[in-house]
């Protein structure tokens, strides 16, 4: 409402982007930088990457965001939103930053700006029982994947699926799997071996790898201070040791891009 007031006592062009959000409205590092806080949005339904234990965001990528943070010498606010909203909200100035295991594709990179990565997975085919483990077996097959991830846009041009069922959180893309209602769900490989390790008792199997990706946080489009901040953090905690000591926490090594 506040911004659609000002949009009459504004010119036509201010108007514009005041209520659709422009990068050009992005806060620069220096600002960011004398307000002392970061502004950094997630998910929190991707464990381990980030997701809540309790009322407490945790995570491997909530780790990485502090310890690049503490490098930065600012301090986090965290927003937690769906998956769907994180980038869009770059778009918006909503936040300065967005860690939610984005792979970088084209496609985003057309949207926002991404950082260099600060891991290296892909998408795993989840089954239960043996008959479905590679590619050519989900032929005809119905797969469970989250909405607006990579896993989708994989599955559907390197697979003949017969159906690929869209789930607002990968959570529920998994649970469809365990009670029965798809025969495969495509997942990020550190996220299936935690599922697995969690429901032990579900007969989840792991299958093959269907792609693979470069993981990066986000900034909104052309803000290039913020981006080149983060890249230059998390080089310096992949130097220091800090990096391989909280992915051997979470991970038991070191799962960084080579
Ligand atoms: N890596 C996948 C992608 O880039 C999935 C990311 C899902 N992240 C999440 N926080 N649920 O789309």
């Amino acid at each position: 409402l506040h911004r659609l007031a000002m949009c009459f006592v504004s010119s036509v062009l201010a108007c514009i982007s005041l209520v659709h959000g422009d990068a050009a409205h992005a806060r620069p590092f220096d600002d960011i930088k004398k307000d002392g806080r970061i502004i950094v949005a997630t998910e929190g339904q991707f464990a381990p990457f980030n997701y809540f234990q309790g009322s407490r965001l945790t995570g491997f990528e909530v780790d990485i965001a502090e310890a690049m943070a503490q490098r930065m010498g600012v301090k986090i606010e965290w927003k937690a939103l769906s998956f769907d909203a994180l980038l869009a909200g770059l778009r918006q100035d909503r936040w300065d930053m967005v860690i939610a295991s984005h792979g970088i594709t084209e496609e985003r990179s057309r949207a926002v700006t991404f950082s260099n990565p600060h891991y290296c997975s892909g998408g795993i085919i989840v089954s239960k029982g043996e008959g479905v483990r590679t590619v050519k077996d989900l032929s005809g097959k119905v797969v469970a994947v989250q909405i607006g991830s990579t896993y989708f846009d994989n599955v559907k041009k390197t697979t003949e699926a017969r159906e690929v069922k869209t789930f607002p959180q990968d959570s529920d893309a998994r649970a469809a799997l365990i009670t029965g209602r798809v025969d495969a769900w495509v997942t990020d490989r550190f996220v299936a071996k935690a599922a697995l390790e969690a429901n032990r008792a579900s007969g989840m199997q792991l299958g093959d790898m269907v792609f693979v990706e470069r993981i990066a946080s986000a900034v909104a489009k052309g803000n290039g201070s913020v981006a080149s901040e983060i890249n230059k953090a998390l080089a310096a905690i992949q130097a220091d040791g800090t990096y391989d000591a909280i992915s051997r926490k979470w991970f038991g090594e070191d799962i960084r891009c080579k």
